[in-house]
């Protein structure tokens, strides 16, 4: 078997940077040097600048045995790469560093995140790992590792399935929410705690969700924005409505409140964070300024990886980071002052080479069009609807779901429509944030901007 190394995985990055071809590959949205991406994990504010690693296989353009890339930047628009921060290189993580993420303590650098091990007899376990940095750039796994196995949860739940462990701070505590598979099939997440981000215990079981919410909630996330709670989880089979939770992996926002001497939290409402195609596993930080702002995972699992396909020797994207401001029970996401600044404006009628920002008032029904005669999509409000539409785009990107998902919308009353255009993505922004719906897109012809209805 092939070794995997932080030393094999930054030479084979340098070595072949030259076969990637960047016809798709975004401007301003994040993505690797080259191979596949997916999680965000560890986005943290440390010294001064904003860190973000990521699910990462660099040796091909597909998901591999997984490491944590990383990067960094100090305002959301030039990002610079750094070394492969994890490699699946240890016993207790021999088959992928999964998702995790990072907090700083004593200005030094933790991270936690999730072993991933096969078996010889095929059975699976998940453990939890803590490593740190004293640089920002190079990592030490603890000693201790793994620091929390299966053997911690009650009974009902499996260990198989017991990954993405998410840390926060709260009143000189340590506390990770991390995602657990229940044996009735309903998404669980668990919370673990330590003083000292070496030794963990089982706290409680946090938050148990409902049958139709999914059967395992990937990468949650546990925050307050405004003094109102909220958790974000990425259930997979979330049962399907009329226009909200269609793909088959959706990412979803629980609002609500904690009992913090039960250790339980209380789900008061339910929504889905972004209603566009390609929006998964988004994780958070808190920045100086007090700002929780956060990224995600620009695909979904299942669906056609085009610069795959293409042969183009990378693979998946982050979305633009968005700040929250809590908005009653939902949260407002708005797109970096200096994210919008930095993109070129665009008219009706203009041809976007890359990158672009428009901005709309909304008075009646809308229907744009990127693209050529043949090749195009189609976006804008329509009978309380703001929808995007991939049904027209020649490369078909199909995905697992048994109905169709080239159109995703959201009901919403439309005043204003702010949208982003990347090479290879739509992003679009409904009343300053208060829906958002994020799809890659790949058009290969000349894209203008035209309004057809
Ligand atoms: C979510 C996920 C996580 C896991 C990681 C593996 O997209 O499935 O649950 O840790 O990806 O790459």
């Amino acid at each position: 078997m092939k070794a995997y190394t932080l030393e094999a995985a930054n030479a084979y990055i340098v070595d072949n940077l030259d076969r990637v071809n960047p016809q798709f590959k975004p401007d301003i949205h994040f993505s690797a040097p080259i191979g596949w991406i997916n999680d965000p994990n560890g986005f943290v504010y440390f010294r001064g600048e904003y860190h973000l690693f990521y699910q990462y296989y660099p040796y091909g353009s597909f998901w591999g045995p997984m490491h944590w890339g990383h990067a960094k930047t100090k305002d959301f628009v030039s990002w610079e790469h750094l070394p492969v921060a994890l490699a699946p290189d240890k016993d207790y993580d021999k088959d992928g560093c999964f998702s995790g993420s990072a907090l700083v303590k004593d200005d030094t650098l933790w991270l936690m995140y999730t072993g991933h091990i096969v078996h010889e007899d095929g059975r699976v376990s998940q453990v939890q790992n803590i490593a740190y940095s004293t640089d920002g750039i190079h990592f030490e796994k603890i000693e201790e590792n793994p620091v929390a196995t299966g053997d911690i949860l009650p009974p009902d739940l499996i260990a198989a399935d017991f990954r993405d462990p998410k840390l926060f701070e709260k009143d000189g505590h340590y506390y990770a929410v991390v995602a657990a598979k229940h044996k009735d099939e309903r998404g669980t997440v668990v919370l673990l705690g330590s003083d000292d981000l070496r030794n963990w215990h089982f706290e409680s079981i946090f938050l148990k969700g409902e049958a139709h919410q999914g059967f395992m909630w990937e990468c949650p996330d546990f925050f307050e924005v405004d003094g109102q709670a909220y958790i974000l989880v990425s259930p997979m089979r979330y049962q399907e409505t009329d226009h909200d939770f269609r793909n088959l992996n959706s990412s979803v926002l629980i609002a609500g409140r904690v009992d913090w001497e039960k250790k339980e939290f209380l789900q008061e409402s339910v929504s889905e964070l972004d209603h566009g195609h390609d929006f998964y596993a988004p994780q958070s930080l808190l920045d100086d300024k007090g700002q929780r702002i956060v990224i995600a995972w620009m695909h979904n699992w299942g669906r056609t990886v085009v610069p795959h396909e293409l042969g183009h020797g990378w693979a998946c994207n982050m979305t633009l980071p968005r700040i929250l401001h809590a908005d009653g029970h939902q949260l407002r996401q708005e797109v970096p002052e200096e994210v919008l600044a930095s993109l070129p404006r665009i008219q009706l009628g203009d041809e976007v080479a890359s990158t672009g920002y428009l901005e709309m008032e909304v008075k009646d029904n809308l229907v744009l069009r990127l693209g050529d005669e043949d090749d195009y999509v189609e976006f804008g409000y329509q009978d309380g609807l703001v929808f995007i539409d991939r049904s027209h785009q020649k490369m078909d990107i199909s995905g697992e779901e048994a109905w169709p998902i080239s159109r995703r919308s959201v009901e919403i009353e439309a005043q204003q429509l702010q949208v982003i255009f990347d090479k290879n993505s739509l992003e679009i922004f409904v009343n300053k944030g208060q829906e958002s719906l994020t799809s890659a897109i790949y058009l290969q012809g000349k894209k203008t901007l035209q309004q057809v209805k």
